[in-house]
């Protein structure tokens, strides 16, 4: 019976070029690098149930980060110092041609009275496709915190090298008097570590915690990255950092998701040096909560391509996507009349890249354009854009069973005098909406049935429309 689900799930609802767990949960991405001519993706995975359980890391290559393939587990919570969990962390190549996995180990606590886990800091070597622990192990524990640092909010290192070779990683963690906290930890081989300072504080940002750290460089810049707890977010810190006295100046911030299913980004370089994040399409608030019985539970994001331009980071489809593009349908300059809802023949579908442009027409300003998508008529999710407030809104609050507990998200856009660019890609059981060149990015998990794949349009005054839509095939 179970086996039929599956079977069933595979031909019908999995996600075509998003990586998904084989079955079961899965949630952040781990240790997404380069290593031995692939991309490797780790991730947090319990293919027990379709709820997070103690988590391992589940592995997966991809020689142009749409086509995934799923090798054997890395790493089980099977070690006193990790049985509860795994947790979130990162890869690199060290010197000798290893690759070394930084992760959280987290194991229960009798004495807290919260029921949380003391979490510590852990490695493992593999060759790319099998990993051992380091005997060692946890190489950072809970007294090398500074004073007020709590050993069980303690996660999720961001490893790298440093040219002269040692190591250095940010951690998160969170303290009793400031809040979030992203320690700077140092070390010569990699297994050795001291704390080095508090590279950025919670100071003045959303959320009591902030996990999963990534920082990297982009464009002549430093972005430190997190997500937020409390009120969930993906925040980039941009700044410059001073890699001999390790001190970060942070001159802005931006969230780096309007929409609702984004979290716990991580980021790689290409061999061609562009900076590539991806993300756990879902998010901590809604991830539990559907109302539809599959037999997996969560997804990574499309890879997004990061640029700096202005001040501000840009985030767009990775290129690589394009090769998988067929039946290719174009229309220019589609006439929308007012308050009437059309569609276009050719235009529909569940696995779909859309490029859209609107704007406005010779009669003056429009008041409202309207999409709905994954649509027969019943359920469908709406995409809202309001020139005169230069605002979008995303809502899902018609989209299906799986009721999250946010159906709609806004945000404002960079007026454009009526004109508005934007590029969809539905893959099944999501949508993610690339607004302006990436300037904002809306990601919604839909579990809208399988057959509502109408797309229909709607103006209130009158608008011209030009729209390329492909599908995307399983192999290129
Ligand atoms: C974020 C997170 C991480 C942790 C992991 C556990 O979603 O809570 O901080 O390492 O998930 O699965």
């Amino acid at each position: 019976m179970k086996n039929q689900k599956l079977s069933q799930f595979n031909k019908n609802e999995r996600p075509v070029f998003h990586l998904t767990p084989e079955k079961g949960w899965l949630n952040d991405p781990n240790g997404f690098s380069r290593y031995g001519g692939k991309y490797h993706l780790f991730y947090q995975y319990y293919p027990d149930a379709t709820c997070w359980g103690p988590t391992r890391w589940g592995h997966a290559v991809s020689g142009d980060l749409i086509r995934w393939e799923r090798l054997p587990d890395a790493i089980m919570p099977d070690r006193d110092y990790d049985i509860g969990g795994c947790f979130s962390g990162t890869a690199v190549t060290c010197e000798d041609g290893r690759h070394m996995l930084m992760y959280t180990g987290c194991r229960p606590d009798p004495d807290d009275r919260q029921g949380r886990g003391l979490q510590t800091q852990c490695i493992a070597f593999g060759n790319g496709t099998s990993y051992e622990k380091y005997h060692g192990n946890p190489v950072i524990t809970g007294d090398k915190l500074p004073a007020g640092g709590d050993p069980h909010e303690f996660r999720d290192p961001k490893i790298w090298q440093e040219t002269d070779g040692t190591y250095r990683a940010v951690i998160a963690n969170h303290n009793e008097t400031h809040g979030a906290q992203i320690l700077l930890f140092r070390s010569g081989d990699g297994l050795q570590w001291e704390f080095e300072k508090v590279l950025a504080d919670g100071e003045g940002k959303p959320g009591w915690m902030w996990e999963c750290p990534d920082f990297f460089p982009l464009d002549g810049r430093d972005i430190l990255m997190a997500g937020t707890m409390g009120e969930v977010h993906t925040i980039c810190r941009i700044g410059d950092y001073d890699h001999e006295t390790g001190t970060f100046l942070e001159t802005a911030w931006q969230s780096m998701e309007q929409g609702f299913d984004f979290y716990a980004g991580q980021t790689v370089q290409a061999a061609d040096g562009r900076r590539i994040l991806i993300g756990w399409m879902q998010n901590p608030q809604t991830a539990e909560r559907r109302g539809i019985d599959l037999p997996i539970n969560g997804q990574m994001s499309i890879p997004r391509e990061l640029t700096l331009r202005g001040g501000r980071i840009l985030q767009k489809p990775v290129r690589e996507l394009e090769a998988y593009r067929t039946d290719e349908i174009i229309y220019r300059d589609a006439k929308l009349r007012s308050e009437e809802e059309i569609r276009l023949n050719g235009i529909r579908g569940r696995t779909i890249d859309l490029e859209l442009s609107v704007r406005a027409d010779e009669a003056g300003p429009y008041e409202l354009f309207r999409m709905r998508f994954a649509s027969d008529g019943q359920q469908y999710t709406e995409l809202r854009y309001e020139p005169a407030v230069s605002a979008v809104a995303l809502d899902r609050s018609h989209a299906g069973p799986g009721a999250a507990n946010r159906t709609e998200a806004k945000t404002d856009v960079r007026g454009r005098g009526g004109r508005l660019d934007v590029r969809i890609l539905l893959d099944k059981l999501s949508a993610e909406i690339f607004i302006n060149d990436g300037e904002q990015v809306m990601s919604a998990v839909i579990y809208t049935d399988r057959h509502a794949e109408d797309i229909t349009f709607y103006v209130k005054g009158t608008a011209i429309m030009d729209i390329a839509k492909y599908r995307i095939k399983e192999n290129k």
